[in-house]
């Protein structure tokens, strides 16, 4: 029995219109800060959970203080585990610089057990073409797959980790981009095994937890694991089960990292393209046996090794470096 997240109540001023069938919605009617009415904010997160990506046009005024204090209406910004934060500040930057793109299906962080509930996306440069992010639900992926399928998928459960064989993904990257993914973003190697349905702690649905940094299916290898991880990923990205965003600077995206996967088209050539990121603490997945996900390795989480603490958002610590390009 799966539930479906509840119709958001209207506020006065704020419009909300629907994208596409199963994800995806445009908020008007509401300028973006940390001073927001409280039910300005419960609306946004009730249409949030309902839509799972929600996009806000205009939003030239939010600076990095700004976006963090937004986030903070909606729960606790939190530090990438291993990319250093260069300012001292939540806002992660997500940038073209290196030539890369996060053109993989992923959900964000997920090789952490509670990884982020909501991230906030918010575009500085745009290039003049191309550059779309995409996002997949989650949750009606779970809810169309027939039943036999279903009930395999409630009883896996898979390993995440940041370190993917990133050369593999990225055959053209260069020694310095490939230095820094290893000496960087896969400084610590998390993994962490899920359940590959987590029921929502919000809104009860099932939704499929899979995406990029999948390495393999519990108790399988090889090619079992990667035909099962395919599978499933093959429904989550079914065209009718996405949507697709075309940047303009100033937009704002914010999704529901529990109930959807994204994609970021890497179309646009040498162009820049500069957007930041601010991520929400999220909670321990839950499967449906009620079994919590559970961290592998390293023992303990430890602090965001440079950069951050959560909820100390005062001055950078770690060694500001250049940023590696990262899918999550
Ligand atoms: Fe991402």
């Amino acid at each position: 029995m799966t539930t479906t997240a509840p119709e958001p109540t209207s506020v006065p001023g704020l419009t909300v219109t629907r994208l596409n069938g199963r994800l995806g919605a445009v908020v008007e009617g509401v300028r973006l800060s940390g001073e927001l009415a409280p039910e300005t904010v419960a609306a946004i997160r009730e249409t949030l959970l309902a839509h799972k990506v929600v996009f806000f046009r205009g939003q030239d005024r939010l600076d990095a203080a700004s976006h963090e204090a937004f986030g903070r209406l909606l729960g606790t910004p939190v530090a990438h585990p291993t990319v250093p934060s260069t300012d001292g500040r939540y806002s992660f930057p997500i940038n073209s610089d290196h030539g890369g793109r996060a053109n993989q299906w992923h959900s964000d962080v997920t090789f952490v057990p509670a990884y982020p509930a909501f991230s906030i996306l918010r575009a500085i440069t745009v290039p003049p073409y191309g550059g779309n992010t995409l996002w997949a639900n989650t949750a009606t992926a779970y809810e169309h797959l027939p039943a036999p399928l279903k009930r395999l998928a409630e009883g896996l459960r898979a390993v995440h980790s940041n370190d993917y064989d990133y050369a593999a993904l990225r055959p053209d990257a260069v020694p310095e981009q490939l230095r820094r993914f290893r000496d960087v973003f896969a400084k610590i190697t998390f993994r962490t095994e899920h359940p590959v349905v987590r029921v929502h702690p919000e809104t009860g649905e099932r939704t499929l937890l899979l995406g990029n940094f999948v390495q393999k299916i519990a108790g399988l290898t090889g090619q079992d694991s990667r035909d099962l991880v395919d599978l499933f990923q093959r429904h989550i990205e079914r065209p009718e089960n996405t949507v697709r965003w075309q940047w303009r600077a100033g937009d704002v995206a914010i999704w529901d990292n529990r109930a959807t996967q994204h994609y970021g088209v890497d179309d646009s050539d040498d162009h820049e393209r500069e957007l930041a990121r601010v991520t929400i603490d999220g909670d321990v997945p839950v499967g449906v046996d009620g079994r919590t996900s559970t961290l592998l390795s390293p023992e303990s989480l430890p602090e965001p090794v440079h950069g951050i603490a959560s909820g100390a958002s005062t001055a950078a610590t770690g060694t500001p470096t250049a940023l590696p390009t990262v899918t999550g």
